[in-house]
This record gives C-alpha cells, structure tokens and sequence, in this order.
C-alpha cells in the first residue's frame, strides 16, 4: 500500500489540543492511517537565514512528522504576510483588509521552494502527497519541476472567492495555474467548486471537460467538492470523560438560574464577533425577558495576533462586550463573559453541552467545525440550538440549523430569542437529523472520499 503523506503549514501532535480546524482534522485522520506529516514546527528562528531550515523527526504513534523552521524572515512575509494578510483576507472576501505588500510574494514563494526540497529527500516513489491549504498552493508546482511525479492532491480548507475578487490578488493567475500540477483539487462547498470553475472559464483559455474536470496548461485536473467533517464518535467518547464531565456540571450548577449561549473559535474577523455581539446587545434590548438570565460566553482563542487587523479587532470585540455589560450587567448577573484564551479539548465537549444555543456566525468561513462539535456534544434528549451562518461552508449541508445572515442584527437577535424559546420536540428533530448528518459525513467519510477520488484519477 502507498505511504500517506501530508502537508500542512501548521502540524499538531495528534494527541494534544489544537485550536484550528485544520490540525483537528488531520491529526485525527492521520493516526486512522498512519503516514508521514510535513510542515512548518512552529518555530522561528530570529538570525535564521531565509530559504533555509533545519528539518526535525519525531514520531508520534502511527504518524512520523516532520517539521521545518522558519527564519523570522520567511516567518514575516510567508505565513504573517502573504498567507494571512494577503490570501486569509482576499478569500474571506475582505479585501479591505489586505496589504499587497509586493514583498510578501517573495517569501511565499521562497517558503514553498524551501518545503518542496526539504520534502522532495524525504519522499518514496509510490506516496501520494495531500497538500492542505492556502499557505501552500504552488507546493506541487515546485515538486514537479524537481522531477517528482507521485499523485498529488490539494484541499483548500477556506473558502475559494468569486473571480472578481480573487482578480484583486496581483498574483492571481500565478496561483491558480499552480493548482494545475495537481492531480485533484478539494474544496469545501459546492459554491467554491463553482467559483472556481467560473475563474477557469473567465479568466483562463481552460477547455471545462465536465462538472469536475478541467483542462489547461497542458494538464487536466479533476475538482470536487469534499465537506470536511469531524470525528463524531471521538468527540461523543471525549464528551463521557471526566474532564468534559466536570466542565458540564460546574457550568450547570454555576448557572443553574440561567440560559447559555455560547461561541467558541479563533479570534478572527472572519468569525463575526463584533456583529454577533452587537445581536446579542438587541436581544437584550428587544426582549426583555432574558435581562438577568441570557448569558453569552465568548471564547475567542489568540491567533496570528501580529497581524495588525487581528489587534483592532481585538480591541473592538473588548469595547462591546465591556459596553454590553456596564449598559445591562448587574451585580449579580454579567450577560457577556469574554475569555481570550483557548478551552482544553477534553473540557470542550462538557461546556458546549451546558450551552442552550450555540452562535455560529461567521461572515465566511470555509466550513467552521465548531458547528458539527456542538451537535455531537448534545443531549440527544435535551439538545441545545445551533444557529448557523449561512456563510458558513456547513450551511451547505446543516440545513436543520437555524440559518442566519449576521450582518442583519435585527433577524439574527430575534433568532436567538427563537432558539431560547424552541419547543423540547422542534429541538430534538432538528439535532436529530443534524447528527445524522455529521455522522454520515465524517472526518473519515472525507478523508476515505478524498484519497479515493485522487488514487482513481
Ligand atoms: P478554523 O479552522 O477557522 O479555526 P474551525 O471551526 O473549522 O475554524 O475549527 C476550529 C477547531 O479548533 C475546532 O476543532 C475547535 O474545537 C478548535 N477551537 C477553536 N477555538 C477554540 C478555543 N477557543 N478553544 C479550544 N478549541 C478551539
Ligand atoms: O482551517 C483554516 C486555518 O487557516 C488552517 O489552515 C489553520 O491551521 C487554522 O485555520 C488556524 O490558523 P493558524 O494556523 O494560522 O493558527
């Protein structure tokens, strides 16, 4: 059988916590198969020459990594300036909040050639290479022109913009022919699929062959869409350990006298908080009832915190909540609890059970798999609610959401005084054919229908 190898920008110990969609996913899909995990370990090295890096092994169950340092100057302009203030927002559609730098290109593609050496000495004949992500989209071009010729699939796990918008990226052209020296390309929803094909036809001389395949700079490339999906029975099996049991019963008896909302992910703009609270101030405002019950916990983990619209945002999110509260706290009641911190994995099942409605409300995200973990942490016989962006690649497919558009405040408040008030039975038929759902599209349905998908091609 071929080796399995990955690769990915950020890497986590299968074993230990993560806050990320990407690390969760693949963590949990490599220790099913065992392989070989390449990407970047997380370290910067200040005097460290660009382009160069030392390469470290470790072996971590069934899974060897292998990891790359970054000098801070590749750290600079590949990961903090290209990926994430170039392509992060361009994608999430907010190209108000990208900086065409023209020097970050230079370490995103020094980056990707550095990766493919390092990885190119470490390769067998017959692996079959999965690159994930926007951080590293020209890899298989550069593994080509160093001669190597296994399968090579790339999944993007953010969401692939309309062809105008992608048209703001200088390198735009340069990026998409890139994904040619595929063999496949994932997305994460239909309208990425879409979106793609119709850049192919506008911007590109591509001959489109099929719904999937495409045809152009003398290769032909198939294109799906795979939603990507958790490990619903680890996460249920999480949820009855005695960490996440404790967390649900502290939180239970601490606000026994209240209702919980609860939002939980990466401090992100692409996450919606600002809106989110502003809707939670008009539940307040507009229906009085939940004055001294309704309590919204926020857990916002760090992230890319150098980037400076990740600063303003922060500064933002503790503005309005510190205004939620001075406006409507009282002594013994505070309606926002804000916590900037990430939540330990194991605990993570217990608090989004104590939760009677979980706010999911990206303005874009590519898929959000904080949504499918609340639904397989509930009570199947006293579930909470799930209100869902419609921006959300999960949209797509959770349908028994409640689906909200989170810049419309008014609507998206009164859905949460509608989830806080769902009758016991609406609750349970929705989470029942919503863990139907996730639990036919799993972490491993996806990886088995990728892997498929790029050995048949
Ligand atoms: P993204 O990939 O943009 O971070 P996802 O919702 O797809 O968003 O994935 C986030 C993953 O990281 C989930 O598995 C979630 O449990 C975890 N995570 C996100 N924020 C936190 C947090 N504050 N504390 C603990 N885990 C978190
Ligand atoms: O899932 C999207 C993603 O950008 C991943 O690529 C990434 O690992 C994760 O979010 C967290 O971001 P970062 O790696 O920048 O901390």
């Amino acid at each position: 059988m071929s080796r399995l190898v990955v690769v990915s920008n950020r890497l986590a110990d299968p074993r230990k916590t993560a806050s990320g969609g990407l690390a969760v996913a693949l963590g949990q899909a490599l220790q099913a198969s065992g392989g070989l995990w390449f990407g970047w370990s997380g370290k910067v090295v200040e005097d460290g020459t660009p382009g160069e890096g030392d390469v470290h092994l470790q072996t971590a169950g069934p899974v060897q990594l292998a990891t790359v340092d970054l000098s801070r100057e590749d750290h600079d302009s590949y990961y903090l300036g290209y990926s994430n203030g170039v392509l992060w927002p361009v994608f999430h559609y907010r190209l108000d909040l990208a900086d065409f730098d023209a020097g970050f290109i230079g370490g995103y593609r020094r980056v990707n050639q550095m990766f493919a050496h390092k990885l190119a000495a470490l390769l067998r004949p017959d692996d079959v290479i999965w690159v994930h992500d926007y951080h590293l989209i020209p890899l298989a071009a550069e593994l080509r022109n160093m001669g190597c010729q296994q399968r090579m699939g790339f999944f993007l796990h953010i969401p692939l913009p309309p062809p105008l918008i992608l048209a703001a990226v200088p390198e735009h052209e340069w990026l998409m022919r890139s994904l040619f020296a595929y063999d496949l390309v994932g997305f994460q929803s239909e309208a990425d699929v879409a979106h793609f094909s119709r850049y192919v036809g506008t911007e590109t001389s591509a001959d489109i062959l099929g719904e999937h395949e495409f045809r152009a700079f003398g290769k032909t490339l198939q294109v799906q869409a795979f939603p990507i999906g958790i490990d619903v029975d680890e996460f249920t099996a999480l949820g009855r350990g005695q960490e996440a049991i404790d967390m649900y019963e502290q939180m239970r008896d601490e606000y026994s006298r209240r209702r919980l909302l609860l939002g939980v992910e990466r401090m992100d703009y692409s996450k919606g908080l600002p809106q989110r609270i502003k809707a939670f101030r008009q539940l307040l405002q507009n229906y009085p009832e939940n004055l001294g019950s309704a309590t919204l916990i926020q857990i916002a983990a760090p992230s890319r915190e150098s980037v400076d619209a990740y600063a303003a945002l922060r500064q933002e999110l503790e503005s309005l909540c510190g205004s939620v509260n001075g406006d409507f706290g009282e002594l013994d009641w505070m309606p926002v609890r804000y916590i900037h911190r990430s939540v330990a994995r194991k605990r993570l099942p217990g608090l989004y059970r104590a939760a009677s409605v979980a706010l999911v409300t990206p303005l874009r995200d590519g898929m959000n798999l904080v949504a499918k973990e609340f639904i397989a942490a509930q009570d199947p016989e006293d579930p909470g609610v799930l209100v869902l962006s419609r921006f959300a690649g999960a949209a797509e497919q959770m349908r028994d959401a409640l689906l909200v558009n989170p810049y419309d405040t008014t609507r998206t408040a009164e859905t949460m005084q509608r989830a806080l008030q769902m009758p016991l039975e609406e609750r349970q038929r929705r989470h029942r054919a919503l863990l139907q759902q996730i639990r036919e599209q799993d972490v491993h349905w996806w990886r088995q229908r990728f892997l498929n998908a790029l050995n048949a091609v």
